[in-house]
């Protein structure tokens, strides 16, 4: 009888054991977070797409001498190992430095994607990267131009960063200019989840709606606003970006520029962090670089950021996918079309 009622007893400990970690699992499963998440990515960063290769160095260097404690690098951009030059240069120490680089389309299958990465960690002279991004959501097959790769999918890819992440190679992994039902697709399977989403967004541009989806509590990923200046990168100008007012002439935030005492850069850049993206302005030269800086010290109130919601032009400046045959942002604001214009990168 004894001998029964421990088997009883047992039977019920194992079984509450069981409920435990299947809980846990569940719960691990539901929502799986990248480790160390108490180095968070800074609100301001350098961008260096179409940095010159004989400017980024000291751009780089610049910078970190002068605050910025963030760079963004593609190993597309060709330019990872100058950057490489300034950030040591600098002689900021690793540990205050936020570096995130990407992935090229070329590189998606598993052996290419690792040389890549160690490619990128090399040139950019660091031992591991912050963050690291799926440029595109498209695989093209490598060293045959934009083919494109019919069997890697996006989960593939994904799978293959996740060990990235395992393999300390980088802190953290993301997406980048992934429509929502993409960055839902990597959510539905992802053991190591998305930390950043980086996308053109600005003004021009706004997607408050597609910002604020990535900060609920089940989607949990920051934004990162790429081309924060909406039209300013001189590769848009002749294209899309010629369809509305050059953001420096525009007498909006020329006003508003005025009001806040402050240049329209500095101001756009502002409502950039205060809608809850982190900016990455671009630039080779001191004066900018430092300007743009000066965006840290700016606030709106309420009233403005609601003015502000009402400029939104809803055009897209850089859309590859007509030239890559694959229709871009499609649940977006101004997805892909094949008959508009395009970007190339
Ligand atoms: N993930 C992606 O697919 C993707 C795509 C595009 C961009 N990005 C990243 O986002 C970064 C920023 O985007 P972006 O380069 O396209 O455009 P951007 O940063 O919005 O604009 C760059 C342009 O603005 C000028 N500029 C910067 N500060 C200025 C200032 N204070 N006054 C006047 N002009 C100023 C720069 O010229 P100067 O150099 O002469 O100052 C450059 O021509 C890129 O560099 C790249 O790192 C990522």
């Amino acid at each position: 009888m004894a001998f029964g009622k421990a088997l009883a007893v047992a039977a019920i400990v194992a079984l509450t054991l069981v409920l435990l970690l299947r809980t846990d699992h569940d719960y691990a499963s539901a929502r799986k977070v990248s480790p160390n998440k108490e180095k968070h990515i800074p609100q301001l960063g350098l961008g260096t797409w179409l940095s010159d290769r004989d400017e980024v160095a000291h751009a780089v260097e610049y910078a970190l001498d002068n605050g910025y404690d963030h760079i963004d690098a593609a190993l597309v951009y060709k330019n990872e190992n100058q950057t490489g030059k300034g950030i040591k240069a600098s002689g900021v120490d690793r540990s205050k430095i936020w570096v995130t680089s990407k992935l090229w389309n070329s590189d998606h299958r598993r052996p290419e994607a690792e040389a890549a990465i160690q490619k990128s960690i090399a040139d950019l002279g660091v031992d591991y990267l912050d963050l690291y991004l799926m440029h595109w959501p498209v695989a093209f097959v490598p060293e045959e131009g934009t083919r494109l790769d019919k069997d890697t999918s996006i989960v593939d890819t994904w799978r293959t960063m996740e060990d990235f992440v395992r393999q300390n190679y980088t802190r953290h992994i993301g997406v980048s200019n992934f429509a929502r039902a993409q960055v839902q697709a990597i959510l539905d399977v992802c053991d190591i989840c998305p930390y950043a989403h980086e996308f053109e967004t600005h003004p021009y541009l706004q997607q408050q709606d597609f910002v604020d989806w990535h900060r609920r509590a089940d989607v949990d990923i920051k934004v990162i606003a790429y081309s924060p200046l909406a039209n300013t990168n001189p590769t848009y100008r002749d294209k899309k970006g010629s369809l509305v007012d050059p953001i420096f002439k525009d007498p909006f935030w020329t006003k508003l520029a005025k009001a806040k005492n402050a240049t329209v850069v500095q101001t756009v850049l502002a409502w950039g962090m205060q809608r809850g993206t982190v900016v990455i302005p671009k630039s080779t030269q001191e004066k900018h670089i430092a300007e743009n800086r000066g965006a840290l010290d700016i606030a709106f109130s309420k009233g403005e950021m609601r003015e502000i919601s009402k400029r939104d032009k809803k055009v897209r400046m850089n859309d590859p996918g007509k030239s890559w045959g694959v229709k871009l942002f499609v649940d977006l604001d101004d997805p892909t079309s094949f008959d508009g214009e395009d970007i190339e990168l």
